[in-house]
């Protein structure tokens, strides 16, 4: 089997409706609401771009082109910004443009599961082995995508970030199962996505990161509709497992989920919290205000 040397396509899939923050999600897409001063999305980027990757796909839905503003050049604001000599700000603005060759858009027009969204990057990714980012997912502390690249380079499989979950939880997640447990690492022999909680075999939950080998897409197109009847990654990942070993990496930092608002309000208080003098005055206005 041949495997690159070197991780260098992300894949973000954010082709979501984002229903549960509606009626937001209406004009503005989940992964462009901010935590702070950035979108969601930026955080993942950063990630990736913090990691190696040189080469970013997003599958999105034909209303959410927004992430390629974002990360494109905007001149006019540039010269702006120049113009004030506002110096930081231009650069922290530079920083985020993406070259046009490096940055892909694809479309899932119908929700159909994220092994569905993966399937449609085959095109672009060709031969590379590569990961995948869910911005839902913000991991702070610790970046979760190089550590998994860590494991990567080492073992040369496919690696999933895991973490553990409250039991009552596990019908939120894809679930895995596993019997050797070494430096962080779990070797996989079960996955099973969104399980019932009698059915689960662990409450050890896949969260969004996920280093895939490239023959992931001829497994997903042996995979049967799964869970929610969609096409399910965890589903084409498990089939997988049977030609490659599948590695779930417990990684460091901390997984907010941001799929949802209390975990979203929780994240913003985290990155929020990374600044001193913030943190003082909403510690103080939390206090005041009877928290
Ligand atoms: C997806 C995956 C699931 C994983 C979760 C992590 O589910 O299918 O296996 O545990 O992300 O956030 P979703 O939350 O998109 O339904």
């Amino acid at each position: 089997m041949r495997h690159n040397k070197k991780i260098k396509i992300a894949v973000f899939p954010i082709a979501g409706m984002g229903t549960r923050f509606l009626p937001i999600t209406k004009t503005i897409s989940k992964e462009m609401l901010n935590i702070l001063d950035r979108p969601l999305l930026d955080y993942a980027v950063q990630e990736a771009k913090a990691a190696g990757i040189e080469t970013f796909i997003f599958v999105t839905n034909k209303e959410n082109t927004k992430p390629v503003d974002y990360f494109s050049k905007n001149t006019k604001l540039e010269s702006f910004l120049k113009k004030k000599k506002k110096i930081d700000l231009l650069n922290e603005v530079k920083k985020l443009n993406i070259k046009k060759k490096n940055m892909k858009i694809i479309f899932q027009d119908k929700p159909s599961g994220l092994a569905d969204a993966i399937l449609r990057t085959e095109k672009y990714v060709k031969k590379e082995d590569f990961c995948v980012i869910l911005p839902d997912d913000l991991i702070i502390g610790s970046n979760c995508t190089q550590e998994l690249i860590n494991v990567y380079n080492k073992k040369k499989s496919t690696v999933i970030g895991v973490m553990e979950v409250d039991k009552k939880d596990v019908s939120s997640y894809g679930i895995i199962e596993s019997s050797i447990f070494k430096k962080n690492m779990y070797k996989i022999k079960n996955m099973i996505e969104k399980p019932k909680v009698k059915d689960a075999p662990s409450n050890l939950a896949i969260v969004g990161r996920y280093i895939l080998l490239n023959n992931i897409y001829k497994f997903i197109k042996k995979t049967k509709i799964g869970s929610g009847g969609e096409l399910q990654i965890t589903d084409a990942i498990f089939l997988s497992s049977k030609i490659n070993e599948v590695w779930g990496y417990k990684f460091s930092g901390k997984r907010y989920d941001c799929g949802n608002k209390i975990g979203f309000l929780k994240a913003q208080i985290a990155t929020a919290f990374k600044d001193k003098n913030i943190k003082k005055e909403l510690n103080k206005f939390i206090k005041s205000i009877g928290g």
